[in-house]
C-alpha cells in the first residue's frame, strides 16, 4: 500500500487489523500519541486529506493513497506552522502529551468552527491546562516574555522543551526505538478475592512468539509497597511482584512476554488459572466489622489491625471538644462522602527495560520518582545501586499517580529472565482497573461556634478506603487530617481517622493527597456555622483563620517543622471578596427559573510533605561559557524545568538559554526524593539556588585570583565577570580555568525542612436548575499565595489546571465500582474527563508575599489549587438552593431528588 505521509510517498503493508496510530508510530512518527484505544482523547489525532481524525480508530489500510499529516509534517517546509507558533506564544500546554493532536485539530478549524470551540474541540482532551491557554492560542494571545541576563526569575518564560513539544519532538517514555523489543501483557484477576492454586502455562508457552510466562513462582518473595517514599516507616509492606492471593478485580496474576503484543495477548488468553474464590469485602464500613473477610493477614508488616482491615489510624485531641460544644451557641454536624477519582493523565503507566553492555538493568519509565524507584527495585531484586539505572523521559502527566511503582518491577523481572529488551504499556482500561485512584472518604464533621463568631470546637471522623493495598494510605490519611483543621484557630479539636482495606482497586497518591476530601467537608461546615450565627461565611473565616504567631494545631503539630515563612491568606480572602463583589453586575444568559448562588472555600497546604524531602543539584560551567544544570526531579507538566533554569540564571546573572538542563536520570548522580508533594520548586528549586550560588562564588574566587583583585571587588553581570575595571566573559574565565585543569561546579543540597505554608481561596458563582439538577458555573476565581511567583504564566496554568481537575471531580468524575468490586466504567467516555465545553475560564489572582524559606521567595503551587474547588462549589450550590449536598460528585441525578422535594414537581415542568 502507498501512503503519502508528511509529504513523502511511502510503501508498506500494515499488519492485519493494525490501526493507523500504531502504524505511524512504528514508522517513527512519535508525535502521534497513544492515550486511549477508543477515539475518546484525541492524542492520536492526525490529518487525513486535511481533516482531523482519531488515528486509533482508523484501520491503517483505509489510509492507503490518502495524504496523512502528523504534527511533524504540519509546518511543511516552514520552520513552524502558525498554530504551532500560537501554541508557543500562549504556552498552551503543560505536560504536552495532548498538544500534537490538539494543534492538528486547531490548525484545521475554519472560521465557523473557531466560533464554536465547544463543538470543535470536543474530540481532544487536555488533562492539564483547563483549556484557557489553548483558547488563548486560538485567539493569538501572547503570554511569553523574554528574559535578560539576571532577571529570569519572575518572568513568564517559555518551557525549555516548548519548541519540541509543539513539533511533536519531545520524547516521552515510548518515543524511542529499541531493537529486538519484546512485549509484556498482564493477565489480571477476574475475582475480588481468590487464592491461586495453580497456573498452567503450557498452552500459553505454545503460542508462537511467546517467550516466557511469569507467575508468583518466578517472582521474588520480598514484600514492599508500590507507593514510593523517602522513608517507608509508615508503610505496610503488603505487595509482591506477583502474589499467590489476588485482592481486587484487575490485580496482576501473570505476565506474558512475547515477540509481539498480539502474541502476548494471546498468551494471556491461553493461561489456565485455578482459583479458589474467597469471600470479599467491598464496603469500607463493612470491612471493620467483626467477621468481615480480611484482606491481608496479621503477618504482613506495617498493618495496624489486620483482623479488622485497619491499615492505619490517626487519633488526636486538643483541649476538650465536649466543653467546646457546650460553650457554643450553634452546633452543626453532617457526614460527607467523596468518590474515587482517576488521575486520567493522558500518558498511561508504562516503561521499557533493557540490559546494557555493562550488564546493568536500565529502566526507562513514566515515573515521578526515578531515584526512589531505583532504590526499591534494588531492594526487591537484591541488586546493588550501580547495577540499576532508572531514567525518565518527559512524562505525559502524573498528578501523583506516578508516585507509584506499577510496571517497573515486572519490567525488571522480565528483563532479568529473558535478557531481551522489554516493554509494558498500560491500556486505558488497565489504567482504570489496575492503577490507583484518589482515596474515597467518608468524613463526619461536627463543629460549634459562639454568636460572636468564635469557633469553639471542631471534630473530624474520617474513614478512608485504601482499597486492596496500603500504598500511601497512612500518609494520605495523616495529611487529610492536617492542614484542613490546622488552618483554623480553635482551642478544642478532635480527630479520629482510620484507613481501611477493602477488596477493591487500590487508592494512591493524587493531587492534594487527602486534603481535597476533608476540605470539602470542613469548609461546608464552616459555611453552615456562619449561617447559623448570622454571619457571612467570609467574615466567619476571617475571624477564625490562623495568622502569623498562631499555633497551627493538627495531628503531629507538636513536632512540626512548619513555620510562617510568609503569609498571604488574608490577601487571598480580600482578593476573592473583591472579585466576587465586582462581578455581581455581570449578566448571564439564564432562564428565570435557574437558582443562583455564591460560595467560597479556603485551603492551606504545607509546602512539602513532612519527614524530609531531599534534593541534590549540581551545576557546572563548561569551557564554552554555557552551564550544565543536573537535577533529579522530573518534568511532567509541572513546569519545574523552566523554574530551575530561571533560578539558576538569576543567581548567575545570565540568560536562561545559557543553561542546559539534564534531569531525572539516576546516572546523572545526586538524589531527588521525587516530583511529588509540590516539591519541585520548593525543595529542588532551593537546591538549585544553593548550587548556583556556590558556583557563582567559585567563579568569583577564581576571577579575583586571575585579576589580582579581592573577591568583594568582583561580581557577575550579564554573562560577564566584572573585577574592578576589568570585564571578562564567562567563556574567558572558563577557558582560563580549564587551561589550569580547573572545572567550575557548584553543589546544592536541600532537605525540605523547615517547611512553609501556601494558601488558596476559591470563589464560584453558580446557577442550579431546580428541575434537572444541572449546575452551571457562571464565575470562577481563585486567589493563591505562592510567595514570589517564579513564572506567572506557568503558575497561572497550574492553578487553572488544578481548578479544572477539581471541577471535574466535583461535578462529573467517578470511578464506579459495583457490589462485586468491578470497575464498571473503565473508559474515558463513561468516566467523563472534562472537555473544553465543560469548563469555565478561571480568573487567577496572586497574593503579594515573599517566602523566607523557599527559593528566591517562592512557595509551592502545584497540588493545592485543586483542594478548595469541590468545597467552594458545594457552598455555592447550597447558597443557590438552600440545600446542603454532602456527596460528591454533584451529578444532576444526585441533586435532583432533594431539589424536587424542595421545589416540587412544578420545577420539573419549567
Ligand atoms: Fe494537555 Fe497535558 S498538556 S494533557
Amino acid at each position: 500500500m502507498t501512503y503519502l505521509i508528511n509529504g513523502q510517498s511511502f510503501t508498506s503493508e500494515p499488519r492485519p487489523g493494525q490501526c493507523l496510530r500504531t502504524f505511524l508510530r512504528e514508522l517513527g512518527w512519535h508525535g502521534v500519541k497513544k492515550g486511549c484505544d477508543a477515539g475518546d482523547c484525541g492524542a492520536c489525532t492526525v490529518l487525513i486529506d486535511g481533516e482531523p481524525v482519531h488515528s486509533c480508530l482508523i484501520p491503517a489500510h483505509r489510509a492507503d493513497r490518502h495524504e496523512i499529516t502528523t504534527i511533524e509534517g504540519l509546518a511543511g517546509d516552514e520552520n513552524a506552522h502558525a498554530m504551532q507558533r500560537a501554541f508557543l506564544d500562549a504556552q498552551a500546554f503543560q505536560c504536552g502529551f495532548c498538544t500534537p493532536g490538539m494543534i492538528l485539530t486547531c490548525a484545521s478549524l475554519n472560521q465557523a468552527q473557531r466560533a464554536d470551540l465547544t463543538n470543535a474541540l470536543k474530540g481532544n482532551l487536555c488533562r492539564c491546562t483547563g483549556y484557557r491557554a489553548i483558547e488563548d492560542a486560538l485567539l493569538n494571545r501572547k503570554e511569553v516574555e523574554t528574559d535578560g541576563a539576571g532577571d529570569a526569575f519572575g518572568r513568564s518564560l517559555a518551557a525549555p522543551a516548548a519548541t519540541k513539544v509543539v513539533r511533536g519532538q519531545a520524547p516521552y517514555t515510548f518515543d524511542t526505538a529499541i531493537d529486538g523489543l519484546c512485549h509484556i501483557k498482564l493477565l489480571r484477576s477476574p475475582h475480588a478475592h481468590a487464592r491461586i492454586r495453580a497456573i498452567d502455562k503450557s498452552e500459553a508457552l505454545a503460542v508462537p512468539g511467546v517467550l516466557d510466562v511469569l507467575t508468583w513462582e518466578d517472582a521474588p518473595e520480598r514484600r514492599f509497597t508500590t507507593g514510593t517514599h523517602e522513608f517507608t516507616r509508615d508503610d505496610a509492606l503488603d505487595t509482591r511482584v506477583l502474589d499467590t492471593v489476588v485482592r481486587f478485580i484487575g490485580q496482576r496474576v501473570a505476565a506474558v512476554i512475547a515477540e509481539t503484543e498480539a502474541a502476548a495477548e494471546q498468551g494471556c488468553r491461553k493461561l489456565r488459572v485455578d482459583y479458589e474464590v474467597l469471600p470479599a469485602v467491598i464496603d469500607p464500613r463493612q470491612a471493620v466489622l467483626p467477621g468481615a473477610p480480611t484482606v491481608h493477614d496479621a503477618t504482613t508488616p506495617g498493618i495496624l489491625n489486620a483482623a479488622h482491615n485497619i491499615l492505619a489510624e490517626v487519633r488526636y485531641h486538643l483541649g476538650d471538644v465536649d466543653a467546646g460544644f457546650a460553650a457554643s451557641d450553634v452546633v452543626y454536624e453532617n457526614t460527607f462522602t467523596t468518590q474515587r477519582v482517576q488521575h486520567a493523565h493522558l500518558e498511561t503507566h508504562g516503561g521499557l527495560a533493557w540490559i546494557d553492555d555493562a550488564g546493568r538493568v536500565n529502566v526507562r519509565s513514566s515515573t515521578q520518582t526515578p531515584f526512589l524507584t531505583r532504590k526499591l527495585l534494588c531492594q526487591i531484586f537484591d541488586l546493588p545501586d550501580d547495577k540499576m539505572r532508572v531514567v525518565c523521559a518527559r512524562l505525559g502527566g502524573g498528578f501523583g499517580g506516578k508516585q507509584e511503582m506499577l510496571v517497573e518491577d515486572i519490567l525488571t523481572l522480565a528483563v532479568l529472565r529473558t535478557d531481551r529488551p522489554v516493554k509494558l504499556e498500560f491500556t486505558r482500561e488497565e489504567q482504570f482497573i489496575g492503577a490507583t485512584t484518589r482515596h474515597p472518604m467518608r468524613v463526619r464533621v461536627k463543629a460549634g461556634a459562639r454568636r460572636d463568631g468564635t469557633l469553639t470546637a471542631l471534630q473530624l471522623d474520617v474513614l478512608s478506603n485504601t482499597g486492596a493495598y496500603g500504598n500511601h494510605g497512612p500518609e494520605v490519611l495523616y495529611h487529610a487530617c492536617g492542614e484542613s483543621i490546622a488552618v483554623y484557630n480553635c482551642l478544642n479539636k478532635k480527630v479520629d481517622g482510620i484507613a481501611v482495606y477493602t477488596h477493591t482497586v487500590p487508592s494512591g497518591a493524587f493531587r492534594g493527597f487527602g486534603l481535597p476530601q476533608t476540605t470539602f467537608a470542613v469548609e461546608a461546615v464552616i459555611d453552615e456555622l456562619a449561617r447559623g450565627i448570622g454571619m457571612t461565611p467570609m467574615e466567619f473565616r476571617r475571624r477564625n483563620i490562623v495568622r502569623p504567631g498562631d499555633p497551627m494545631t493538627s495531628p503531629g503539630s507538636e513536632h512540626s517543622d512548619v513555620i510562617y515563612g510568609s503569609y498571604g491568606l488574608d490577601q487571598c480572602l480580600d482578593l476573592i471578596e473583591t472579585a466576587m463583589s465586582d462581578s455581581r453586575n455581570e449578566s448571564y444568559t439564564l432562564a428565570p427559573d435557574w437558582l443562583t448562588g455564591e460560595g467560597v472555600a479556603l485551603t492551606m497546604i504545607d509546602t512539602v510533605p513532612p519527614f524530609g524531602h531531599f534534593a541534590d543539584v549540581r551545576i557546572s560551567l563548561r569551557a564554552d561559557g554555557y552551564f550544565d544544570l543536573v537535577v533529579g526531579t522530573v518534568e511532567f507538566g509541572n513546569g519545574t524545568s523552566t523554574v530551575h533554569r530561571q533560578i539558576a540564571a538569576s543567581a548567575l546573572m545570565v540568560p536562561v538559554d545559557t543553561i542546559r538542563l539534564l534531569q531525572s536520570d539516576t546516572d546523572h548522580g545526586g538524589h531527588d526524593t521525587g516530583a511529588y508533594g509540590s516539591a519541585g520548586t520548593f525543595v529542588a528549586g532551593r537546591a538549585t539556588q544553593l548550587a548556583a550560588e556556590a558556583l557563582r562564588d567559585d567563579i568569583l574566587r577564581f576571577a579575583a585570583g586571575l585579576t589580582k583583585m579581592s573577591v568583594e571587588a568582583c561580581r557577575l553581570d550579564a554573562g560577564h565577570v566584572v573585577c574592578g575595571s576589568r570585564r571578562l566573559t564567562l567563556k574567558d574565565i572558563a577557558t582560563a580555568a580549564h587551561a589550569q585543569g580547573k572545572v567550575f561546579s557548584g553543589h546544592g543540597h536541600a532537605t525540605g525542612s523547615p517547611r512553609s505554608i501556601s494558601f488558596n481561596v476559591q470563589g464560584f458563582r453558580v446557577a442550579v436548575h431546580p428541575g434537572t439538577g444541572q449546575v452551571r458555573i457562571l464565575k470562577s476565581v481563585q486567589a493563591a499565595d505562592a510567595g514570589r511567583i517564579a513564572n506567572p504564566m506557568q503558575c497561572r496554568g497550574q492553578i487553572e489546571g488544578g481548578v479544572a481537575q477539581g471541577i471535574g471531580a466535583a461535578l462529573y468524575e467517578e470511578v464506579i465500582i459495583d457490589d462485586q468490586g468491578r470497575v464498571v466504567n473503565p473508559k474515558f467516555r463513561d468516566y467523563h474527563v472534562p472537555s473544553f465545553a465543560d469548563l469555565p475560564r478561571t480568573e487567577v489572582l496572586f497574593a503579594q508575599t515573599s517566602d523566607s524559606v523557599g527559593p528566591l521567595g517562592a512557595k509551592s503551587m502545584s497540588e493545592s489549587p485543586y483542594n478548595p474547588v469541590a468545597a467552594a462549589l458545594g457552598n455555592a450550590i447550597a447558597d443557590a438552593t438552600g440545600i446542603r449536598f454532602c456527596d460528591l460528585p454533584f451529578k444532576p441525578d444526585r441533586l435532583h431528588p432533594a431539589l424536587a422535594e424542595k421545589f416540587g414537581q412544578a420545577s420539573l415542568e419549567r
